[in-house]
């Protein structure tokens, strides 16, 4: 990529509002060929919101949109597709009854001579591009049986059978593992070599700097800074992102600890779990470390009472849980933050404000009746803590950014005051201001004696927020470490063996 080049796409004067939301203000973009851009920005500035405007599902209010220098226009997804635009979604869009193959030529279909979809055909050149992205399964696998990083590389296969000119894809890392993230920037690297140009929405900062030629930070809907990742350090596009300075990574006070608030006793599940125990005591946070995939967040399910257990005991204050739903847990006082919040966490057509009550209701409710004012003001203090961008509380939630909508759930729990929470991967797709005021209300939390159960794949988040670690290995508990001077390193040598 060099400046003399033409850009492959050029973004003019673009807006878009919705409803109460100026969600981009006059963005101009440029990409080159052949190079990856980092498109970055705090939660609801808009990034997916431009993507969305290319790949033709949303219309821009105003703004121009030039191709290889002649003006297009993309009102919708198959204009796109057709002007080389290939787009994968923040929230995936693999439809789950279909296979590997079908999922990957939807709409297109290789037709044989007598008429009908040519399975051979469809399922050898689904078979080659599954092999490009190193995914060793069956191309007539169900893609619902697939983990979120299995759909996500689908989608990446889906993306380079279209020989699309630019790729967009919409923070692709934040369910991959270290290794499928390599593998993804191995990807990302060939089709570069090739002269595609690749769009890349990310919250890691590290990311940008192993992959990306130039950074776009947009804020507010407005583009702040373009830069050369070469000439750039991460506080520069944490200052462009955020116009403030934020400090470094925040670490758990210390809090006094109570008695033991959860205790698990050899819980096994049918094929993933062996004997798993700990404990968490009141005000303090346990972390759970391990490679995405040893079982942590089974753990969770089974103690939440989402997944059967096939043995084990559950001690809630010491005192035997009868834990079989999800019911139970709620009446236990245990409040889960899912992985996914899509599936488990959200109303999603529901408002901002129903959503942070639901768990909460006690709270809110007079008797047989939801205290309005007080469901507002709960509302409002979250929406205020972890600053929820919403034009209103009234807002429906898939309305919201993806990070937002995170917040929303992390709020819906923090409201129910659980005396033990369980938070899994509680700061994924969130920006770097708002993953600090998360990192602080769990540790408020803690110092008013909530027992915290922490995952995360982020080790450096681990070891900032928890006072003690454990570390699972393919199904089992490997060992644990008292936070105080352990090592990435450490932890990690104990995760992989
Ligand atoms: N369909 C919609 N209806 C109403 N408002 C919307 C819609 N889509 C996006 N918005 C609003 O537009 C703004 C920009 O959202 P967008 O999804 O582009 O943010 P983002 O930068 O991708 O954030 P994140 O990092 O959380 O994914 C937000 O205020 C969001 O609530
Ligand atoms: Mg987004």
């Amino acid at each position: 990529m060099s400046e003399q080049t033409r850009p492959l796409l050029e973004m003019r004067g673009v807006s878009k509002s919705f409803p109460g939301v100026k969600a981009l203000d006059r963005v101009d973009l440029q990409v080159y060929p052949g190079e990856v851009l980092a498109l970055v920005g705090e939660n609801g500035a808009g990034k997916s919101t431009l993507m969305k405007i290319l790949s033709g599902v949303h219309r821009m209010d105003e703004g121009e949109i030039y191709l290889e220098g002649k003006a297009v226009s993309l009102p919708d997804p198959l204009s796109s597709q057709k002007a080389g635009i290939s787009i994968i979604y923040q929230e995936l869009n693999t439809l789950n009854n279909l296979s590997i193959a079908e999922n990957i030529f939807i709409g297109r279909e290789p037709i044989a001579k007598n008429g009908l979809v040519d399975r051979q055909r469809q399922h050898r050149e689904a078979r080659a591009l599954l092999d490009e992205v190193k995914l060793p399964l069956d191309t007539q696998t169900l893609t619902g049986k697939l983990s979120t990083a299995q759909k996500q590389m689908v989608e990446v296969a889906k993306a380079l059978s279209f020989n699309a000119k630019l790729i967009i894809m919409d923070e692709p890392t934040s369910s991959l593992t270290n290794a499928e993230t390599r593998t993804l920037f191995d990807i990302v690297r060939r089709l570069k070599a090739r002269g595609v140009a690749i769009v890349f929405i990310t919250h890691r900062m590290v990311e940008i700097f192993q992959i990306a030629d130039r950074v776009a930070v947009l804020r507010d809907g407005q583009m702040a800074a373009t830069m050369h990742a070469r000439d750039t350090t991460e506080a520069d596009i944490i200052s462009a992102m955020v116009g403030r300075e934020i400090g470094d990574l925040y670490v758990k006070e210390v809090a006094p600890l109570g008695e033991v608030a959860l205790e698990v006793q050899g819980l096994s599940t049918k094929n993933r779990l062996h004997d798993v125990s700990f404990y968490v005591r009141s005000g303090e946070i346990l972390g759970f470390a391990g490679l995405v995939g040893a079982g942590r967040s089974e753990v969770m399910r089974a103690v939440f009472g989402i997944d059967p257990r096939q043995s084990g005991t559950i001690l809630v204050r010491g005192k035997k849980a009868a834990i079989r739903k999800t019911g139970d847990a709620l009446r236990y006082g245990i409040g889960f933050v899912p992985e996914d919040r899509k599936e488990q966490a959200l109303i999603l057509d529901m408002t901002v404000k129903k959503n942070m009550s639901l768990a909460a209701l006690d709270r809110v409710s007079r008797g047989w009746f939801i205290d309005r004012l007080r469901e507002s003001r709960l509302a409002e203090k979250f929406v205020s803590l972890l600053r929820v961008r919403t034009p209103s509380l009234e807002q429906r939630v898939k309305n919201l950014s993806g990070g937002n909508q995170q917040k929303v759930v992390i709020a819906k729990w923090m409201a129910n005051e659980p005396l033990i929470l369980i938070l899994d991967e509680p700061t994924r797709g969130i920006d770097v201001g708002a993953k600090k005021e998360i990192h602080k209300l769990m540790s408020d939390l803690a110092r008013q004696g909530v027992a915290i159960v922490l995952v995360s794949s982020e080790l450096p988040e681990v070891i900032g927020m928890s006072d003690r670690i454990v570390v699972m290995h393919e199904g089992r508990v490997k060992g644990s470490f008292d936070r105080r001077g352990v090592t990435q390193e450490e932890i990690m040598q104990m995760a992989v063996s």
